[in-house]
């Protein structure tokens, strides 16, 4: 079995995933990483360098290579589910579960403001007001491809605990 986890940026994908994948024993990857090894450059080079539409092509292209693995936990990126047809390889790989990892704009946002610089999307932006509404513009076109994931948790208020907890009582 692997589980993907999706959402938007600050969802806590990668400290989720790396703690589901200590409970369970299981693998971890994180695609964003997965995706600089193989590129041999970090996310914020890739889009100053070669643009959103390359990495976007990326991300699709080495997802096939993700999905298929085994015991193993996989944090997507944000924008992964949302382009191509990313969410339908997502939802058709064999044995895996897919779980959207759901968080309020006010958490997002306060989440993700002082980690601006490591995300090309949001490095432009310079006030929280800002920032919730970029994020609230960005969900109303993102949620969609989210909510088809197999799995909906919730996670404002919620600790890493928490959160690993609701998804293993989902799971099993
Ligand atoms: C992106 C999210 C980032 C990374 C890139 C683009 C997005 O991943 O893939 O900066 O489009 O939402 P995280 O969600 O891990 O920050």
């Amino acid at each position: 079995m692997m589980l993907i986890l999706v959402g938007y940026m600050g969802s806590g994908k990668s400290i989720i995933g790396r703690e589901l994948a200590k409970v369970l024993n299981y693998d971890y990857v994180d695609f964003d990483d997965f995706i600089e090894i193989q590129e041999n450059a970090s996310i914020k080079t890739i889009f100053e360098t070669k643009g959103e539409i390359y990495f976007r092509k990326a991300e699709s292209k080495y997802l096939d290579k993700i999905i298929k693995l085994k015991k193993t936990i996989v944090s997507l990126g944000g924008g992964t589910p949302c382009y191509g047809n990313n969410m339908e390889r997502i939802l058709d790989s064999n044995e895996s579960t897919s779980i959207y990892l759901k968080a309020n704009i006010p958490t997002l946002s306060k989440r993700l403001f002082d980690e601006r610089c490591k995300r090309p999307l949001i490095a432009h932006i310079n006030t929280i007001e800002q920032l919730n509404e970029f994020i609230g513009k960005h969900l109303f076109e993102r949620a969609a491809f989210y909510e088809r994931s197999n799995m909906s948790i919730k996670t404002d208020d919620k600790s890493v605990e928490e959160v690993v907890e609701s998804i293993l009582l989902q799971l099993f």
